[in-house]
């Protein structure tokens, strides 16, 4: 039998943040729910989160995974103390306890599982995972004796300048026996700098204790402050480029593009200069984004070209040209072939199959046809000041330059709108419709005595 639990109570004061710090975002999903999905594969029987600072707040984010069991910690009086907290709730467990720090976000379920084996074939009370880094300022140290065994960790802070010497790191993931941990918990002291309850000393008070040293020290990143959030995000987009890149995405400057976790992208894909992906994104294949295009939560069809341009909680069809300079808003709902064109925004709108925007329009709460040509400026609109009122206009319908359509308005297919009009009443289908003052002409005007 297997549980694990993730210690997600502490502040994160080096963190300087009002969110809880395993509430930060990494690449489109927090810090706890990555440490919480790198142990997914372990199927384990029961899974707990520690939670203490803003426990409200994190169990409200957490809601959604199923079997996930809270455990309060209240105060957060070290890693130890939290890990105490667990003796009600596991009180008769047989099995191991797999304890994952919050703020290791990096790892790879296959280094648990190889951790967790090794485990179990070693006959230890407790394994836990150590790298060796160049740096490992800030991180407990892991002593062994000549047979490999952990004897001690010792706390950065509570290290002497030669025991700091020492490269091998906790990385803050342990398998432990449950009830021969559960029978030394109850013994740890608050002896130690910080004043604090550390789990790491229950490993020198455990009969056997091993390790497992990783083989990519990146993976037991932990993330105490802003700047190794930083360095995280760059790891962790950089193992979401190269897996696309694996898939058939090209990437003309991977560097300056970012993804999101939960991105989809299809085959021949390019992804050009300064491009971010974000959120729930779907993009079908042979879609050409970029230079500049931020893309969040849209779903994108086949062989779509977007330049410089915003596209949010939309959907575009297949063979849409977006850009330069448009902003797709939210449930903005472009047709296959439409044309999408320089300062244009579009808004809860449809557009029909084969409808061009082509320049400085505002399209919103709007319903057009097949094949609707929009004119450059004409605007819906929409919004009397206390409603936001819908435009309907009919397939193969024109609008002139610089039209506003004033709704709600109901323009049939196949009208022509004059340019310059404004349109207040509704157009029958096959009109046209002109609503602008008539030019007037003074002759002579300009040569008066
Ligand atoms: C810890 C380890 C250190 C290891 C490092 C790896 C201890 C004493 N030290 O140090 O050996 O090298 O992780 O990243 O364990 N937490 C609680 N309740 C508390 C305190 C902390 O749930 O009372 C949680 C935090 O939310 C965090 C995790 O435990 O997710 C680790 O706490 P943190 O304060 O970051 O420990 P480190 O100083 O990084
Ligand atoms: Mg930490």
């Amino acid at each position: 039998m297997l549980a694990i639990a993730v210690l997600a109570a502490g502040k994160g004061t080096r963190m300087k943040s009002a969110l809880p710090k395993v509430l930060q975002p990494l690449a489109g999903a927090t810090l706890v729910e990555r440490v919480l999905s790198s142990a997914r594969t372990l199927a384990p029987e029961r899974r707990l989160l520690i939670v203490g600072h803003q426990a409200d707040r994190v169990e409200a984010q957490l809601q959604h995974i199923p079997g996930l069991e809270f455990v309060l910690q209240q105060p957060q009086n070290g890693t130890g103390h939290a890990v105490q907290q667990l003796l009600p709730a596991l009180e008769g467990f047989e099995g191991e306890l797999l304890v994952l720090n919050g703020d290791v976000p990096l790892l790879r379920s296959e280094t648990i599982e190889a951790m967790v084996s090794r485990h179990r074939s070693s006959g230890a009370n407790v394994t836990l995972l150590t790298a060796r880094l160049n740096d490992p300022t800030g991180y407990g140290r892991v002593f062994t004796n000549d047979r490999g065994e952990v004897e001690s960790i010792i706390e950065h802070r509570d290290c002497s300048d030669q025991q700091r010497s020492n490269n091998l790191t906790n990385a803050g993931i342990y398998c432990f026996n449950w009830s021969a941990l559960a029978d030394v918990l109850p013994k740890l002291s608050t002896d130690n700098d910080q004043g604090e309850l550390y789990l790491t000393d229950t490993v020198a008070m455990l009969e056997k204790a091993m390790h497992v040293e990783v083989a990519d020290p990146d993976e037991v990143n932990g993330i105490n402050n802003r700047m190794q959030l930083a360095q995280c995000e760059a790891v962790l987009q950089q193992r979401l480029r190269d897996h696309w890149m694996a898939e058939g995405v090209t990437f003309t400057d991977p560097f300056s593009c970012t993804l999101s976790e939960h991105c989809q992208i299809g085959r021949d894909v390019v992804i050009e200069p300064q491009t971010h992906l974000r959120g729930d994104c779907r993009i079908g294949d042979n879609c050409r984004l970029g230079p500049g295009c931020l893309i969040e939560d849209a779903e994108l069809g086949t062989g779509v070209t977007a330049v410089h341009s915003v596209i949010r909680e939309a959907r575009v069809g297949d063979g849409v040209a977006i850009g330069p300079f448009a902003h797709l808003r939210p449930a903005a709902d472009v047709g296959d072939g439409c044309r999408i064109g320089n300062f244009v925004e579009v808004k809860k709108s449809q557009l029909g199959p084969g409808s061009k925007v082509n320049h400085l329009s505002y399209i919103g709460d709007a319903s057009l046809g097949e094949n609707v040509n929009v004119g450059a400026g004409t605007i819906t609109a929409n919004y009397d000041g206390v409603n936001k009122h819908l435009t309907v206009i009919g397939s193969n319908s024109k609008t002139g330059a610089n039209s506003v359509l004033v709704a709600p308005v109901n323009v049939g297919s196949n009208v022509t709108i004059g340019a310059g009009s404004t349109i207040t009443k509704d157009v029958p289908d096959d009109a046209l419709a002109i609503g602008r003052a008539k030019q007037l002409m003074k002759d002579g005007w300009n040569k008066r005595g």
